[in-house]
């Protein structure tokens, strides 16, 4: 199993600037924009693939790391079977055209979630855009799809159920640290900023191991209406919160000061 080459919030309290290091974002309202503009549903997913395209650039711009964009959930099979497929069509097509442009501009692309259920042509794209773009660090660019984060934590405990039968882990020594090991996104720092756009206050399954101390921001802009205003506005108001991972604020200013020194 990988090492974990990040932190975790719960283990040490990290050192927080004004800038996320990882931005997470449930882009929600697509289907709300299509039918206010007197389209079909598809077509707000279409527009909201402009707006993937706002935020990777407004990532690589201010120096974002790590971008995870909820693309399908777990729970999205639920949705009638024509809006199903019509959303694995325009996977297939966004995987097929844009690799080449994420790669051109060194972003690496990486999917999680339980790819096993997508045809086989998708998970075929998937591996290759994923190869294509290995080796580019400029900025990593996560897509969610079949991504359920109760799926995510059942996987990591089946994995390392069957790392104590092998007898590689004793469950002695199972802590958060080994959990985290064991997840999707054990590649990925713990996002610093969760958005969520479309209106709802909710998590709907995302990572929810991993939103422990995310900073939450919610708004009601459709995903197809945030553009790169709405997203510096995210980028503020996370520059004005201040992160106490159980802390006090006064101790909190005395860390600064002293790191200030
Ligand atoms: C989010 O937009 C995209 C997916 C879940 C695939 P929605 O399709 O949920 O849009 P609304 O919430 O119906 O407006
Ligand atoms: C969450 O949006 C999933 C994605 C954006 C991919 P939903 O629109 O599916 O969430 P609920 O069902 O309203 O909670
Ligand atoms: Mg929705």
């Amino acid at each position: 199993m990988n090492q974990r080459q990040f932190t975790s919030t719960t283990e040490a309290v990290p050192v927080s600037g004004t800038h996320p290091r990882h931005i997470a974002i449930i882009m929600d309202g697509n289907g709300r924009w299509a039918k206010k503009a007197g389209l079909p549903r598809i077509a707000g997913h279409k527009r909201g693939l402009e707006s993937v395209r706002t935020v990777v650039k407004g990532c690589v711009e201010a120096g974002v790391k790590y971008l995870t964009l909820f693309a399908f959930s777990s729970e999205n099979w639920r949705r009638p079977p024509t809006e199903v497929s019509l959303l694995m069509e325009l996977f297939t097509n966004a995987l097929e055209s844009k690799a080449r442009k994420l790669h051109e501009n060194q972003v690496r692309l990486r999917i999680v979630g339980d790819v096993a259920r997508f045809s086989p042509k998708i998970r075929m794209l998937i591996q290759r855009a994923e190869t294509l773009t290995r080796d580019n660090d400029k900025m990593n660019l996560t897509v969610a799809a079949n991504y359920g984060g109760r799926w995510d934590v059942a996987e990591a405990c089946r994995k390392i159920a069957a790392a104590v039968e092998a007898g590689d882990l004793k469950s002695s020594d199972i802590d958060s640290k080994t959990i985290e090991r064991y997840l999707s996104t054990s590649f990925l720092p713990e996002p610093d900023l969760f958005i969520r756009t479309g209106g709802e206050q909710r998590i709907s399954n995302f990572l929810l191991w991993q939103l422990a101390y995310t900073e939450l921001y919610f708004t009601s802009t459709l995903w197809p209406d945030f553009d790169d205003r709405a997203f510096q506005d995210a980028l503020r108001s996370f520059a004005m919160r201040q992160r106490r991972f159980g802390q006090t604020g006064d101790q909190l200013i005395g860390r600064r000061r002293a790191t200030n020194a």
